[in-house]
């Protein structure tokens, strides 16, 4: 079973999508099959990889929002492997690397703000014996896909799924589909107060998903989750002299008073590096080094995938 990840953080423009197409750049640069599927209605992972007019002509009607619609529409014969993308030209820059790692990507759509709306209708209206199944059918629909595209045989190393700033059903059900979540932040206050709130919120989720399963009449239909919150990943930190500055550094031990646990690799703001990128559509980590600048924070990214692959047992 592939290992599914989740970059998510309710706080906006954080680096999850930055971090979502590095990640899986160099995994797939060691080896990895790796699936990356962008839940953001802002489709910015999307177009981190594949062109705009590329995927007007060819691909807005296969994207994560058909998927969600088929399944509010009752239809059964649609799948997730329906909808995947091999995007080109990070595929033709792997096939430079002596692996044969791969990067698959299911894409987004705007419209997928809609499909939140008609999720959470889903959710109430019924008995109370209704409302409990219909709560764990809405919330393991990810899981269930995932699930199924392995049974048909379409295996990946791993699944990264980008998740959009907000705590919405979509983004619940990448949360129970995970095995482990990583959380990119800021090293500043608020960031900080709303790492311990993302902490908490998806302990009550987990647990209220789990209860429900154990409702007799459900004859174990479903399973108990456990996302494991893998840590926080401290990005666009301010570095002088190799060390973070002073402020951020007091934010980051504050953060690991908590209890909450923090990756070793620290991620370095640059914005000339990482505000290009997306354009060639190959990430930075992949790209040709053209400086010392470049050098590390190429050497970042490497550490970072290597950290993951670490922790999380791939
Ligand atoms: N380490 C970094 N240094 C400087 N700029 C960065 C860094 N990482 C990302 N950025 C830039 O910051 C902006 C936000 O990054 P990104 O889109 O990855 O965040 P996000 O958390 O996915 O945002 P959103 O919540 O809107 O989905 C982008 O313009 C990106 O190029
Ligand atoms: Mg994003």
């Amino acid at each position: 079973m592939a290992k599914v990840i989740s970059i998510i953080n309710y706080k906006g423009g954080v680096g999850k999508t930055t971090l979502t197409s590095n990640l899986a750049a160099e995994l797939a640069w060691n080896g990895l099959k790796v699936l990356i599927i962008d839940l953001d209605p802002q489709t910015n992972l999307t177009f981190s990889f594949l062109r705009v007019d590329d995927w007007e002509k060819n691909y807005q009607n296969k994207t994560i929002k058909k998927w969600f619609d088929a399944y509010i529409d009752n239809d059964q014969d649609f799948n997730l492997g329906d909808i995947i993308i091999t995007p080109e030209r990070v595929n033709a820059r792997l096939k430079q690397s002596k692996s044969d790692g791969k990067i698959d990507l299911i894409s987004s759509h705007l419209g997928l703000i809609n499909v939140d709306l008609e999720l959470s209708a889903k959710l109430w209206g019924g008995s109370d014996r209704t409302n409990r199944r219909n709560f764990l059918k809405v919330h393991s629909r990810f899981k269930e896909g995932l699930q199924q595209l392995e049974d048909q045989g379409v295996i990946y190393d791993v699944v990264l799924i980008d998740c959009p700033p907000n705590f919405n059903v979509v983004t619940k059900t990448a949360i129970i589909a995970s095995d482990t979540l990583l959380v990119p932040a800021k090293s500043d206050y608020l960031s900080t107060i709303g790492i311990e709130q993302l902490d908490k919120n998806v302990k009550e989720l987990v647990q209220e998903y789990n209860e429900k399963t154990k409702y007799d009449e459900l004859n174990n239909e479903f399973e108990e989750v456990n996302p494991v919150f893998e840590g926080v990943i401290f990005t666009m930190v301010g570095i002088r002299y190799g060390v973070p500055y002073q402020a951020q550094q007091q934010f980051i031990s504050t953060v690991k008073r908590l209890n909450i646990p923090v990756l070793e690799t620290i991620i370095r703001e640059n914005k000339t590096i990482y505000a290009d990128a997306p354009q060639a559509g190959v990430p930075v980590v992949l790209e040709e080094v053209r400086s010392e600048t470049y050098e590390n924070v190429r050497g970042e990214l490497e550490a970072l995938a290597e950290e993951v692959m670490n922790r999380v047992g791939i």
